[in-house]
């Protein structure tokens, strides 16, 4: 098989089969890194397996490199991995497995490279390259594996059924896979993950969410969330996304499908930026309006304060996601909070006061929120999307403007809290809080200018409504 590889990988895999001769085991590489090389996308990962013990041939092969690299092993598996460079390689030996129904833990037993492929999830990813002498090189395709990469298909080497039951983390990555490659899964293949949804119950949170920010990461990831919706598997995993599907009409009048809709505003998005956050923050700005979604007489269908609830919703949904409950999270959740604000600045007359409480609330995080709201866009009337994205032009002029004069973005207080203090011989408490917000508020309002001289006097005026003096 002609695969383009790089000069370290040539010497590594001759070191490979020159251990594996002299230990006399059948010797191949497998796997994704097989799979990738055909495709062309790059990868670090080699996975080489050995009819015989994997551990053993990972310690020759390491035997043959100076300085010797490190030998990490896990004897209950039979896996090791050496580091070679930027390259991690793993070793195998060959399996035979067989799965109990409540575990994704098999029982191993010695097997051939045809054990070893059968036991593999997908045709794509069951491909082998021999790197004994007679063959060196050879591919052993037994599932017709390249065909399935030619033609993009996902399917499993056995009966999907089975595959799936095994290892039921494999409906994910039949979906990632989809999704990364665009690839399509076989009717049959779709058909047993439909089958066996509900036994995604035994996979860890943290297996599961890996394959959602894989999916995530992809050029178009509406497919993976459309593919997972399609299969149940969403509804078991992320029900609250599967309530967004659907429009409901009341007198004749209707709303969009929200499902759908944030779907194509995660698409928008993703082709911006490949920022993995700001593609949640696109996944979950709408995720309340199910919850708020009102028909009121008159007006049609309401979603009132449905980014409040949304971002609510977010730590919520990160916990049972597993997903970092940190600064991502909480850019997410502004994001959410925020993502109808820039829209309210296309009305007319908006005052400064408007467009500098959007600087400061939004801080540094003001560009990813407009690209949010840019992708937000998603009438299929190309004059009305014109229109919008215009008006979020005079947005982002009038947000610059406004910038300029008053330096809102990254505000520091003119005025700080120990400043309070001192002049006014304070300790720490609501006094001082109640000064440091009239002067925010006052410079955000444009009753004052942004700046040292006018925060004082508006400081000391406050303090005398307040009957405090100056003590210095
Ligand atoms: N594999 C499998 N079933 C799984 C996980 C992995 O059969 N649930 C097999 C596949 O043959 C896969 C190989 O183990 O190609 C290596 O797995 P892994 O490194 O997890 O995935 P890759 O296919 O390499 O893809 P990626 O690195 O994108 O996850």
């Amino acid at each position: 098989m002609d695969i383009i590889c790089t000069d370290k990988e040539k010497s590594l895999f001759d070191k490979i089969a020159a251990a594996a001769a002299a230990m006399e085991v059948p010797c191949y590489l497998i796997g994704g890194f097989v799979r990738d090389k055909i495709i062309g996308r790059p990868t670090k990962d080699v996975d080489v397996v050995c009819m015989g013990d994997g551990i053993e041939l990972a310690h020759k092969v390491a035997d043959a490199f100076t300085p010797r690299p490190v030998v990490a092993f896990f004897k209950t598996f039979g896996t090791a991995q050496i580091k070679i460079g930027d390259l991690e390689v793993e070793f195998v030996g060959a399996r035979k497995e067989s799965y109990t129904h409540n575990s994704r833990k098999p029982e191993v037993s010695a097997g051939t490279i045809e054990d070893d492929q059968n036991r593999r999830d997908f045709t794509i990813n069951a491909l082998a390259i021999s790197l004994n002498k007679e063959d060196f090189g050879k591919l052993q395709d037994p599932f017709n594996g390249l065909a399935d990469i030619e033609n993009k298909i996902i399917k499993t080497p056995l009966a999907p059924a089975q595959t799936f039951s095994d290892d039921p983390l494999r409906m994910m990555r039949a979906i990632r896979f989809a999704t990364q490659l665009n690839y399509h899964i076989t009717p049959e293949t779709f058909q047993a993950i439909i089958d066996n949804a509900g036994r995604i119950k035994i996979v860890s949170q943290e297996r599961i969410t890996d394959e959602l920010n894989k999916i995530m990461c992809s050029a178009k990831p509406s497919r993976g969330w459309d593919l997972l919706s399609k299969s149940g598997l969403l509804k078991i995993i992320f029900p609250q996304m599967m309530e967004l599907h659907g429009a409901e009409y009341i007198d004749g009048r209707g709303h969009k499908d929200n499902f759908y809709h944030t779907l194509q505003v995660l698409d928008n998005l993703a082709e911006k930026t490949t920022d993995l956050w700001l593609r949640w923050a696109a996944l979950l700005h709408d995720i309340a309006k199910p919850a708020t979604k009102k028909y009121e007489e008159g007006h049609g269908w309401t979603f009132h304060g449905h980014e409040v609830v949304g971002a609510r919703m977010v730590p919520k949904i990160f916990t049972k996601l597993k997903l970092p409950l940190n600064e991502k999270m909480k850019l997410v959740q502004k994001l959410v909070l925020l993502h109808l604000r820039p829209i309210s600045l296309t009305k007319e007359n908006i005052t400064d006061s408007a467009v500098r409480r959007l600087l400061f609330d939004a801080g540094e995080d003001l560009e990813s929120l407009m690209m949010l709201c840019e992708a937000d866009i998603t009438s299929k009337n190309k004059h009305k999307v014109q229109r919008y994205l215009q008006n979020f032009e005079l947005v982002r002029e009038k947000l610059q403007a406004v910038e300029e004069t008053d330096r809102i973005r990254n505000w520091q207080p003119p005025i700080t809290g120990e400043m309070i203090m001192a002049t006014f011989g304070l300790t720490p408490g609501r006094t001082v809080g109640i000064i440091k917000d009239a002067i925010r508020e006052a410079i955000l309002d444009g009753v004052i200018p942004n700046d040292y001289e006018a925060a004082r006097r508006f400081m000391m005026e406050k303090a005398a409504e307040l009957n405090l003096t100056a003590v210095e």
